[in-house]
């Protein structure tokens, strides 16, 4: 086969992360990540939808994607735990857009501050339990299949699962100690972030082999921590553990999200992208 020419080369240098017209879809829109994963699209020329439990923000964020970049940006209200809202979000996406290209499963739940100990493995509660599991792997099950089908029936699609470096290795519980508390009061890393973590891979594995021959890619991406105004003493441990030596900035995810949505990574499929500054190797 003849080497590429220097004109198809710089042609396809422009295009394999030209994202105009595709519509993409990013739950759990209004968090901290979120918007990031839509700017980023946006900015690639995609009409973004931005999936949250919490309308205000997911509305303002597209309000201001579709002032900077000029694309179709919009904000719904969708809790995507819900079949019944799920499918009410599709309809009203296909209604406006005709089409689906993209969907991020980023949603994950957060829920407000409990008391430190009640997250220890031996007391968390079966509500907590199944309120984390239900965002993040029930409503990534039910997004995917409402919108993966929707992939499919086009014949083209990307599924981009939004993990942790947990999904790679166990937490170190040492970083979360607090002065002045017992072993038994200490704050940890709760047991379902690693089985939601590590339960996305396996969707991710098992949708990449089962939609493979209909067009529709499914990677994961598996960030470290991003910094977030933590407290010192936490930033001290944890950055001893990575050899980069810091946390991401949030930007620092954009790159692999454009990636993993665009053809750059056309041959890609089943895939966990670790961007973790390189805590994992150790
Ligand atoms: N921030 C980090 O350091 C970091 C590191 C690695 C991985 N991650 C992962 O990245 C993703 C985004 O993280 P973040 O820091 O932006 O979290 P975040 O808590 O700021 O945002 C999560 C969003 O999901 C939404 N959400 C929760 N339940 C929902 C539901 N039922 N329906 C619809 N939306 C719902 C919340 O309202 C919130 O806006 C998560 O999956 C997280 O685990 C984050």
């Amino acid at each position: 086969m003849a080497n590429q020419t220097r004109e198809s080369a710089v042609a396809l240098a422009k295009e394999l992360f030209n994202l105009s017209g595709r519509v993409a879809i990013v739950t759990g829109g209004a968090g901290l990540l979120g918007p990031m994963h839509a700017e980023i699209l946006a900015a690639a020329g995609a009409n973004v939808v931005l999936l949250d439990l919490k309308n205000g923000k997911a509305a303002s964020e597209a309000a201001r994607l579709r002032e900077e970049y000029g694309t179709d940006c919009i904000g719904l209200t969708t809790d995507i735990t819900n079949a019944g809202d799920i499918d009410a979000a599709r309809q009203e996406i296909l209604g406006h857009f005709k089409r689906v290209d993209i969907l991020i499963n980023n949603a994950a739940n957060n829920p407000d501050p409990i008391g430190l100990a009640d997250l220890r493995f031996e007391h968390l509660s079966l509500e907590h339990w199944e309120a984390d599991i239900r965002v993040g792997l029930t409503g990534a099950f039910l997004s995917s299949r409402a919108f993966g089908t929707e992939m499919v029936k086009q014949g083209k699609g990307v599924i981009v699962n939004v993990a942790s470096d947990l999904s790679v290795i166990a937490p170190d519980q040492r970083i979360y100690r607090l002065d002045g508390l017992s072993d038994d009061e200490q704050p940890v890393k709760q047991v379902t972030h690693s089985v939601v973590k590590t339960g996305l891979i396996g969707l991710t594995r098992y949708l990449a082999t089962y939609w493979a021959q209909s067009g529709v890619r499914v990677n994961a991406i598996s960030p470290g921590g991003v910094y977030n105004s933590q407290p010192i003493e936490f930033l001290s441990r944890i950055e001893q553990l990575i050899p980069l030596g810091r946390l991401a900035r949030k930007d620092e995810i954009q790159g692999a999200i454009l990636f993993l949505c665009s053809d750059a990574s056309s041959y890609m499929t089943g895939h966990n992208l670790v961007l973790d500054g390189g805590r994992s190797i150790l």
